[in-house]
């Protein structure tokens, strides 16, 4: 008998890795605390903006191997292997990770768990939690529960491809268990396509995700600080970006000057790692990060800056600027921590009149800064504006047309916060076009 899978939490992450596991041919239950959520998935709903995970939802929603609930005891008693999918915030005010659901979900499982379950976290979390997860488990789970650690490497926009076909699994095993053995089996579809798998101990599973998204973090802040240099030289970060990516050791990706990293993952994960790295005592060695989330922070300060210097040194006076992109990146509908979100707010208090429009994203911003105007289209947001800001690069943005486009606005002047639109394309339109890190 394959072995019987539940979910618990289903964000972004579970939401995702619970159809991903009924696609391998798993049956799994998804349990949430938020009765709202689970009655939409329920119906095979997707509440989020994922490509490609409403079709793999409704399928097996559809075909039965997928369910929903929100009650731990009907998962207790489904489950062979449970994975923790729960969220960990920045605690507020702090750098720290805020684990209260990680420990919610462990604590209510844990009386309902069968003899030999394994539970598997899949949270981001500090090195050491799972130690004393598993501490918990062994002291008050059943005969023969145990732990393992297997860190999620998703992006969003792309989940569904990274779940079904990830870089690389990573397994994190006390030595002499079983949650290897099993996850072997559970995985046994990816394995055989040759997913490469390294298993190891639980504080080197919990690393090697804050450690990626650390290096990530370090690749965007390195090519935007070159672009503050840039800006002073002359030169180019595009073509600089282009030319370092030649060299095979560099590379391209996670390379492209702009705005610099939002979401739910890497800002807080590097100032989770540096609080740990604090409790731990080694904090000089997490120190340069501080410089990595200072670099970026300052993106957003730039494009207020230039923004306000096109828009004549004020935006006082009613100011129009259209805001293109709301979402963290695109292809996501996720505003936490957006650059883009972030700057519209911004020049909002410093007296702009702000339209944003996004195409997934506006709902969300909206119940975020209500304070700002929104549009249903591009089109209806550049209407009359003195100033565009181009600060998400959806499809949508990167192919519109200066030339249709310039009757609609009072002024042809754009910064391209994203460096991803045409610039000979805009300036031969007539555009002033002006964007981060470039002449
Ligand atoms: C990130 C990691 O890429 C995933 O591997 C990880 O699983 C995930 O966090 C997580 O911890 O859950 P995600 O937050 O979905 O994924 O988004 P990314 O694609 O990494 O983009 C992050 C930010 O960096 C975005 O705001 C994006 O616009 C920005 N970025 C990315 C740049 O400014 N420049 C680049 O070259 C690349």
């Amino acid at each position: 008998m394959p072995p019987r899978l539940t979910v618990i939490g289903t964000g972004y992450l579970g939401a995702t890795h619970a159809a991903c596991m009924a696609e391998l041919g798993y049956e799994v239950l998804g349990l949430d605390v938020d009765e709202a959520k689970i009655e939409r998935l329920h119906r095979g709903e997707v509440p989020f903006f994922e490509p490609g995970l409403p079709e793999l939802l409704a399928r097996h929603v559809e075909s039965g191997r997928l369910r929903f609930t929100t009650s731990y005891e009907e998962a207790g008693a489904f489950g062979d292997v449970h994975f923790i999918c729960v969220g960990t915030p920045q605690k507020r005010g702090e750098y720290a990770a805020d684990l209260t659901y990680v420990d919610a979900s462990v604590r209510s499982l844990i009386p309902h768990l069968q003899p030999g379950a394994l539970v598997v976290g899949k949270s981001t979390v500090p090195a050491g939690t799972a130690q004393r997860l598993a501490d918990w488990i062994a002291a008050e789970g059943p005969a023969g529960a145990e732990l393992a650690w297997n860190p999620e490497f998703l992006r969003e926009g792309w989940a569904v491809q990274d779940t079904l076909h990830p870089d690389r699994l990573v397994i994190g095993v006390p030595h002499g268990g079983r949650g290897e053995a099993v996850l072997r089996e559970v995985y046994a579809p990816l394995l055989d396509v040759e997913v490469p798998l390294v298993v190891t101990d639980f504080a080197t599973a919990e690393l090697v995700k804050v450690a990626a998204n650390a290096f990530l973090a370090t690749k965007i802040s390195f090519i935007n600080a070159m672009a503050e240099v840039c800006e002073v030289t002359g030169a180019d970060v595009k073509r600089l970006s282009q030319a370092l990516s030649y060299d095979t050791r560099i590379g391209g990706r996670f390379l492209h000057a702009g705005l610099g990293f939002g979401g739910g993952c890497l800002p807080k994960d590097i100032r989770a790692f540096m609080a740990r790295a604090g409790e731990l005592g080694v904090d000089q060695a997490l120190s340069f990060l501080k410089e990595v989330d200072a670099i970026n922070l300052r993106r957003r300060a730039r494009m207020v800056d230039l923004a306000r210097e096109l828009a004549g040194g004020s935006f006082a006076g009613g100011v129009r600027v259209a805001v293109l992109g709301a979402a963290f990146k695109p292809n996501s509908d996720d505003v936490r921590d957006s650059p883009a979100l972030d700057v519209a707010v911004a020049l909002h208090q410093q007296g702009a009149h702000v339209c944003v429009y996004d195409p997934a994203a506006n709902a969300n911003a909206q119940r975020l800064h209500p304070q700002l105007t929104y549009s249903g289209n591009a089109r209806e947001a550049l209407q009359g504006a003195h100033l565009v800001l181009h600060l998400t690069e959806w499809r949508e943005f990167r192919d519109l047309d200066p030339t249709s486009i310039s009757d609609i606005v009072a002024l042809k002047r754009i910064v391209d916060g994203r460096n991803a639109l045409d610039k000979d394309r805009w300036r031969g339109a007539g555009w002033v076009y002006r964007a981060l890190g470039r002449p």
